[in-house]
């Protein structure tokens, strides 16, 4: 699949966002190694850290579907209603679950409504990231 798919499928995942507290509508695609692609939206709470990020629904979709082999992910974000400006970056709990599952090489487009605005390695993104030793 290509990232100008990948990216449309992370727009049309951001207008399921559910962001009645903070107005900032994320979306994010994540596209695996047999070419399923998991959409995935922010999901916020009253309680504000029961929220998830678009990237841990669509991480956790595809693992609870049985699909570990994540090869690249989409994400789009910006206030709800409107075309995002800035690219958006995972905030570094996502990382961490990306870190889970994913090698160094996985990549990561990150986007503002020219297309592509970012891509990078999830190496780049988390260095030294926690793992335990298996
Ligand atoms: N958010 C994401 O969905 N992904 C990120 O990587 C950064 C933040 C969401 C969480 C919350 O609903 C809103 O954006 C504002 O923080």
């Amino acid at each position: 699949m290509r990232n100008k798919e990948l990216v449309r499928e992370a727009l049309e995942a951001r207008k399921q966002s559910y962001c009645p507290y903070s107005g900032f509508a994320v979306g994010a695609a994540l596209l695996c190694g047999d070419g399923t692609v998991f959409r995935g939206c922010n999901i916020e709470n009253a309680a504000y850290p029961a929220t998830n990020c678009a990237e841990r629904t669509a991480m956790f979709k595809a693992v609870s579907e049985g699909n570990t082999d994540f090869r690249a992910i989409a994400i789009v974000g910006g206030p709800k209603g409107k075309e995002p400006k800035d690219f958006c970056a995972p905030c570094g709990v996502c990382r961490q679950v990306m870190a889970e599952f994913c090698s160094r090489d996985f990549q990561v487009l990150m986007l503002g409504c020219e297309g592509i605005q970012r891509t990078a390695s999830l190496g780049e993104l988390l260095p030294y990231a926690f793992s335990l030793e298996k």
